[in-house]
């Protein structure tokens, strides 16, 4: 599941995974899949998209769009899932976005993306919404 390992995982982000586990991730740990890519979601989105999914991460002082908030339901649920996945997979300028949105074909395997759209529907609980 974690092909490239937390080798990768910086303290920044391993701070990140710790406090993680007060909203988001208590309720994925009764889900492998989902604490798996919350994990991944640590190490590679969480710098921008923010420890508590909210689109405040370190990384965003100075960015001239600010990243998504992922855990506004609202917004999250407006987006199509084949959109997501193309975002994620091939940038924010694939979908007409800021190319701020980096692309991470290279980093997440097609499987790891899908499960990184699974994984935004439970943190937006865009589910519930429906
Ligand atoms: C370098 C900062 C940065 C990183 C790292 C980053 N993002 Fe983003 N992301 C952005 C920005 C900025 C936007 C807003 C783009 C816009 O609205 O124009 C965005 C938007 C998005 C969107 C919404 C796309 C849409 O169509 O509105 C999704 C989904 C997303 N990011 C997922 C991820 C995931 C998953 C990761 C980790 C694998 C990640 N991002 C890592 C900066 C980042």
């Amino acid at each position: 599941m974690l092909r490239y390992g937390l080798a990768g995982l910086g303290l920044v982000a391993f701070g990140a995974a710790i406090a993680l586990h007060q909203p988001t991730a208590a309720g994925a740990a009764e889900n492998p899949k989902l604490q798996a890519t919350a994990h991944l979601y640590d190490t590679y989105c969480a710098q921008c998209h923010g420890v508590q999914r909210n689109g405040k991460g370190i990384n965003t002082v100075g960015l001239s769009v600010q990243p998504r908030d992922h855990s506004d339901t609202v917004a999250m649920s407006s987006l199509p899932r084949a959109q997501i996945v193309k975002a994620i997979t091939e940038g924010g300028a694939s979908v007409n976005k800021s190319a701020l949105m980096p692309s991470w074909a290279g980093v997440l395997s097609p499987a790891q993306i899908e499960d990184m759209a699974d994984y935004l529907a439970y943190v937006c609980k865009c589910e519930q919404a429906k």
